[in-house]
């Protein structure tokens, strides 16, 4: 299973990439809004493992992708949906994107996040993705947005304050079909519309 994007492949990660893969995940700056800091190599290891299991028909037949870059095929960070149990006391799918710092500010977070959403909404026939972000984190509070999601809500989770971003089918196909301009309208209009019921809403 391969995504292409402009300037990225995204594709299964396998165990030999993690002599690239564990100092982006090491790394504290990518790891400022996570729940648990920096990874050691053994933690990001299992994460490698762990993705084997989730790609499995047997489990979720997805899960997160190896951000590559098409230039070199390097391995710069990973974007791609993971199943959540329990957010808030509902089954969620989420869109998460960690990338290399070397490659952030050029639009790549986005085309990996815009992708990974045409996968769940296309390949996988899914109707409402998810963001998980912690307010403060506005460089992915702006991919959200940029990828159509808005926020549902504020909520405490993993002992972290969060809000949920929300896609949903309908709003996925608008997106898809949308030039970024375009997109990028329909998002400010969207936020306006709802800025006074995200305050009620703690978003
Ligand atoms: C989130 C992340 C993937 C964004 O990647 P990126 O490639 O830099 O994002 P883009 O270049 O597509 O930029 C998306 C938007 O965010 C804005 N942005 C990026 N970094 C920003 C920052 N530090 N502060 C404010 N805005 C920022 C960009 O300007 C752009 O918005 P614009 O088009 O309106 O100008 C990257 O910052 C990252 O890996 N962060 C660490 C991991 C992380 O926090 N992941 C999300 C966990 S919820």
């Amino acid at each position: 299973m391969i995504i292409e994007t402009d300037r990225l492949i995204l594709r299964r990660f396998d165990l030999s990439d993690l002599d690239e893969f564990a100092p982006i995940m090491a790394d504290a700056d990518v790891m400022r809004f996570s729940k648990s800091g920096p990874w050691t190599r053994e933690r990001t290891e299992e994460f490698l493992q762990q993705c084997q299991v989730d790609y499995s028909e047997a489990r979720w037949g997805y899960g997160r992708l190896a951000a590559v870059q098409k230039t070199d095929q390097r391995v710069i960070g990973f974007a791609g949906l993971a199943r959540f149990d329990d957010v808030d006391g509902s089954p969620e799918v989420e869109i998460g994107y960690r990338l290399h710092p070397e490659f952030w500010g050029r639009g790549l977070g986005t085309e990996a996040a815009a992708a990974s959403r045409d996968h769940g909404f296309g390949d996988l026939g899914m109707t409402r993705l998810i963001s998980l972000i912690q307010p403060e984190n506005v460089a992915s509070v702006r991919v959200a947005e940029k990828i159509g999601m808005s926020c549902e809500k504020g909520i405490r989770q993993w002992d972290l304050d969060l809000r949920v971003y929300v896609i949903s089918g309908t709003a996925a196909q608008l997106a898809h079909a949308a030039d970024a301009r375009r997109c990028h309208v329909s998002c400010i209009r969207t936020h306006r519309a709802t800025l006074h019921s995200r305050l009620i809403r703690g978003c």
